[in-house]
C-alpha cells in the first residue's frame, strides 16, 4: 500500500460495498493523545510489571501500590484529549456508518469524542467497585482521587478500579455484545493493537470466519496483518484525519 490518500480511497470502497460496520479498538488509538501503549516501544510493560499492578493478587498484597499507579495513569488520562481517530469513528457512528465500538481501552476517550455504542471489554478506570461482595457498591470517579486507596462510601472496605486485571474474567454482557457485533459484521476495523491478550484479540477473527472483512490500522505488523484485506501501515490519528476529511466529517 502507497500512501495514506491509497488507503484511505481503498477503505472508502470497502466501507461503501459493507453494511454492517465496527471497530475494534486497543491502547494505540490512544497513543497520540498521550496515553502510552502497554507493548512496544515506550509501553508500560516495559517499565512495570504487570504481575504487580495488573492482578487481583497484586491488589491484596499491596493495594496502595496499585491505587497509586492507577492514579498516576488517571492523571494522564484526564487530561487528555481524543485524537481524529476517535473523533472520526464517532462522527462515522452518528452518520450511521459504524454500529459499534468494542475496545480494550479502560481511557473512555471514545466516550468524550461522543460516540454512544461503546462496548468496553476491559471496564473503564473511572468506574470503582467495592471489594466486599457483600455490599456490591459500584460508583464512578469523576477526578484521579486525593486519597488512595479510596473507600467504599457505603461500607468502608476498599474500592478497587472496575478493570479486567490478568487472570479474571471479562464482564460476561460486555462480552457477549462484543461476540453478536462482531458476528453481525461484514467489516471490521482493528485499530491500535498488538492483538495478544485473549479473549479480547480473537473478536476480529469472529468477524473474519464468517466471511466479512478486516481492515488494520497500525504503524507496526500485528498478527492480524497477514489476513487483513487492508493494512494501513499507520498512526491512527493521521489515517482517520485524512478519512475524516475524505468523508468531510473534520
Ligand atoms: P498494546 O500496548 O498491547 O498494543 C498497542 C498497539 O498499538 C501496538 O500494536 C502498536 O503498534 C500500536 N500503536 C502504537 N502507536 C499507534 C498509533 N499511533 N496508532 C495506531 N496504533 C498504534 O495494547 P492493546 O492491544 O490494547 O489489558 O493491549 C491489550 C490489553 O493488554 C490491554 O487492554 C490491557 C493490556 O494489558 C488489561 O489491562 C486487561
Ligand atoms: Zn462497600
Amino acid at each position: 500500500m502507497h500512501g495514506i490518500r491509497e488507503a484511505v480511497s481503498r477503505f472508502i470502497e470497502l466501507l461503501r460495498a459493507s453494511r454492517y460496520v465496527v471497530a475494534f479498538t486497543g491502547a494505540g488509538i490512544s497513543a497520540e493523545s498521550g496515553i502510552p501503549t502497554f507493548r512496544g516501544r515506550g509501553g508500560l510493560w516495559e517499565k512495570y510489571d504487570p504481575a504487580e499492578l495488573a492482578t487481583p493478587q497484586a491488589f491484596e498484597r499491596d493495594p496502595v501500590r496499585v491505587w497509586e499507579w492507577y492514579r498516576m495513569r488517571m492523571e494522564v488520562i484526564y487530561e487528555a484529549k481524543p485524537n481524529s481517530a476517535h473523533l472520526v469513528l464517532a462522527r462515522m457512528e452518528r452518520a450511521g456508518l459504524l454500529k459499534a465500538i468494542i475496545t480494550q481501552n479502560v481511557d473512555g476517550l471514545h466516550q468524550k469524542a461522543g460516540a454512544s455504542r461503546i462496548i468496553e471489554l476491559h471496564g473503564n478506570i473511572w468506574r470503582v467497585r467495592c471489594t466486599n461482595p457483600a455490599c456490591g457498591y459500584k460508583g464512578a470517579l469523576e477526578k484521579p482521587p486525593s486519597i488512595v486507596p479510596p473507600r467504599c462510601p457505603r461500607c468502608g472496605s476498599l474500592l478497587r478500579p472496575d478493570v479486567v486485571w490478568f487472570g479474571e474474567p471479562l464482564p460476561r454482557h460486555a462480552w457477549r455484545e462484543a461476540v453478536e457485533e462482531a458476528a453481525k459484521a461484514d467489516l471490521i476495523i482493528v485499530v491500535g493493537t498488538s492483538g495478544v491478550v485473549q479473549p479480547a484479540a480473537s473478536i476480529p477473527l469472529i468477524t473474519k470466519s464468517r466471511g466479512g472483512r478486516l481492515v488494520e490500522v497500525n504503524p507496526e505488523e500485528t498478527s492480524y496483518t497477514g489476513i487483513a484485506d487492508l493494512y494501513v501501515a499507520s498512526g491512527a490519528a493521521e489515517f482517520f484525519r485524512v478519512l475524516g476529511e475524505a468523508l468531510g466529517m473534520l
